[in-house]
Order: C-alpha cells, then structure tokens, then sequence
C-alpha cells in the first residue's frame, strides 16, 4: 500500500496545516500517565515546524459524548509544550470565530491547539458539514493518527476528502511496519490474548495463512476451550463466536496451528491463586493466567520466529499474582525481536504489559494503535486512510 507522505509536498512554509493527531492518552487521578502517543507526533510537528507550517492540531480526547465535560485537551497541549519545549497556543474551540481568529494570528511555525474534536457532536456522525467548518481556517490536511484512522469521523474521513490531504510521518511509519506483518518473513507467530474474540476473529482469519503458529490466551483460549466443552469456571468468554470458533475444530490442518495453554493459573473461590491442568479447572474457578509450561511451550515457538506480532494480555496482568504469563511471552518477545525477528507489539493494554518489562526498546516497532492495528491487519476498509493511499 503507498501513502501520500508529507514527504513528497515540497512547499509549506505559510500553509495553514490542519494536523489530525490521536493524543487520547490515558488519565489516572487527573494526570497523563503514559504520553507516548504524543511522543510519538513530535516528528511529524517537527517536519512541519522547520518548513515553515502553521500547525493546527486537533485530537480527540475519550468519549464526551458530544457534552462538553471535564475531558479538555488543554492538559494535552501543556503536555506537548512540555515535550517541544515551545509555545502551544490553546483555544477552547473547534471552530468558529475563536479558531479563525487564532489562525490568524498564527505566525509561520508556529503550533495552535484545539479543543477536544469530540465535544463536537457531529464529529463522530462523520458530518460533512463539520468537517466543512474544520476545512475553512486551514489549507492543507494532514492525518497522524493512525489508530483512529478505523472511525468513519468528520476530522478522520469527510474533512480528508475536502483538503489536499497527506500523511504524517507517524502514520506511515505504522502502515510501513504493519505491512512487514502482512507479507512477513516466515516463519510469522501470532499472539493473540484479551477478552473479545469478535473483534480479534477477522485477524486470526487474515493472518491464519501466514502464520506458523497463532497462540492464543486469555478470553480467546477460554473460548476455545469452552467450545470444546472443557470447565472454563467463570472465566471470561465469549459464548457467541460458535460460528468464528467452529471452522477449526471442523478441520484438523487448521487447528494444528493454533497454539493453546497447556495449563493455567486460577483464581479460587477462596480468593487463592493456583496453577491447575486443562482438566482439573473447578466450575468457581476463575483463569486469570496462563501456567509455566504454557509459557515454555510459546517460548519455544517464538524463538524460531522470524516475525512476530503480538495484541492482547494473556491474563489478568493487572493484578501482582497473575501477571507472569504476559510478563514472560513480552520479555521473549522482546529479546526476540531486533536482529533475530521482526517484532511488533500494539493494543494499550499490550504496550502497558510490555512496558513493565522496561524491554519495550528492543520491540522493533511498538504501535501507537490497538483497534486500528487490528481493523488493518484484518483487512478491513479504513475511511481515514481512504484519500491519503495513492
Ligand atoms: C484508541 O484509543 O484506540 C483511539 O484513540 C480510538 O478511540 P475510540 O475507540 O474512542 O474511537
């Protein structure tokens, strides 16, 4: 897939750059506690910056529904201040007067930020209108938000459609890396973990005839294992996929590469945590990791691979006792990639998981994206990469 990079418009200096970026960054007691999708614009804002643009950078921040709440993006402009070391003007608009009054005062490389896109009620109904009073105070547009590029929304799709539109360096780096996934050095192992098989089912399709191996844990393997008829416990499953799960188990040559635990670690009534086998798990158990032996048996594949991509938790990692599991596949992931394999990890959960290993630098390339990263590899249509592919 070619994308319309910046890279390839030569004249900037003077024009107004209306700058889509995915800022919407996770907030524990009011304050940003991982900013590396901010981090993750700066080259973009600096390519722009040195060419003379005037930067208007707008993002969504959560889900205000429309309502204008306590979700302002004024925390996220003090924040890429903090990271340019530069001035970031703010103004609480995203449109309008305010805005066109702002813009006008833009000097050339000079960053304006607007308030969040969202508090907006026509962004999220992908509204031509909005995305017309978006196009007014700007000239060109370009698209870094990448993991939001699967939303049919007004500053991701319709506004694309109404300016010469690019992508920033940002989003093709993704596209570049996501595609090694796609025609990938083999042989390719998946890891898949998280809750919800549905939304992981189009992946496991797609990749399926690239992959060697596709290892499954956490809501997925409780899944199968349900399907199966094995005692899951109250573990989380999805009982709603018979129709996703059932092609495997119908051929044999399809379920060879799924890779399942091979134990687990529950949580009991009593609130203990034990490690059981597939057939002792007891009907109040809850799986909440997977055993040692699994993790020996993923370790075993991921060290032959030469690609390998990873989203989702392989339990609940959150929790002291049943992180060892995720811990262990992301420290071998990790000291996998960089030489030996291509790697790549996305999803928040997965690169907060990662991030504990404080290995995340030896990842070749860690994702800004979770469900944009899973739309792309599935093969789904993405409206905001819709007018920036050549
Ligand atoms: C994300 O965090 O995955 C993106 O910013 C998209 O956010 P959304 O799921 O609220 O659309």
């Amino acid at each position: 897939m070619k994308i319309r990079s910046i890279k390839q418009k030569k004249q900037w200096r003077g024009q107004r750059v209306f700058l889509r970026v995915d800022f919407n960054v996770p907030i524990v007691r009011g304050r940003i506690s991982e900013d590396y999708r901010i981090a993750a614009s700066l080259p973009t804002i600096k390519y722009l910056q040195e060419r003379g643009a005037k930067i208007i950078i707008a993002s969504h921040f959560g889900d205000p529904k429309g309502q204008e709440v306590s979700l302002s993006t004024r925390i996220l402009a003090r924040r890429l201040q903090k990271l340019t070391s530069q001035k970031v003007k703010f103004v609480a608009a995203v449109s309008g007067d305010k805005v066109s009054t702002a813009v006008n005062n833009l000097c050339d490389g000079e960053l304006l930020f607007l308030e969040n896109l969202r508090f907006h009620p026509d962004e999220k109904k992908n509204s031509l209108s909005f995305a017309k009073d978006l196009s007014r105070f700007a000239d060109i547009y370009v698209n870094d938000a990448f993991s939001v590029c699967h939303r049919a929304q007004a500053s991701v799709s319709a506004l694309s459609r109404l300016l010469p539109a690019f992508a920033g360096l940002q989003l093709e780096a993704e596209i570049h890396n996501l595609q090694k996934i796609l025609k990938p050095k083999k042989p390719l192992v998946v890891v898949m973990g998280g809750a919800k098989i549905s939304t992981k089912a189009p992946i496991i399709k797609k990749l399926y005839p690239l992959a060697s191996q596709i290892i499954l844990g956490g809501g997925l393997a409780n899944t199968f294992w349900h399907y199966q008829g094995l005692e899951v416990g109250r573990s989380l499953h999805d009982d709603k996929v018979t129709k996703i799960v059932a092609p495997f188990f119908k051929k044999k040559k399809l379920l060879s590469k799924i890779i399942l635990p091979v134990d687990v670690v529950v949580k009991t009534l009593s609130g203990q945590s034990l490690r059981r086998g597939l057939n002792d798990i007891k009907k109040s158990d809850c799986i909440f990791d997977v055993g040692p032996d699994s993790i020996a048996l993923f370790s075993s594949y991921l060290k032959k691979a030469q690609t390998i991509v990873w989203n989702g938790p392989l339990g609940k990692f959150e929790e002291n006792s049943y992180r060892h599991g995720t811990m262990a596949v992301a420290a071998v992931i990790a000291s996998c990639s960089t030489g030996r394999a291509f790697g790549l990890v996305g999803g928040g959960e997965t690169v907060a998981a990662l991030k504990m290993t404080k290995m995340e630098s030896y990842v070749d390339w860690v994702s800004t994206a979770g469900g944009a990263m899973l739309s792309y590899l599935g093969g789904e249509k993405m409206p905001g990469l819709k007018n920036i592919i050549l």
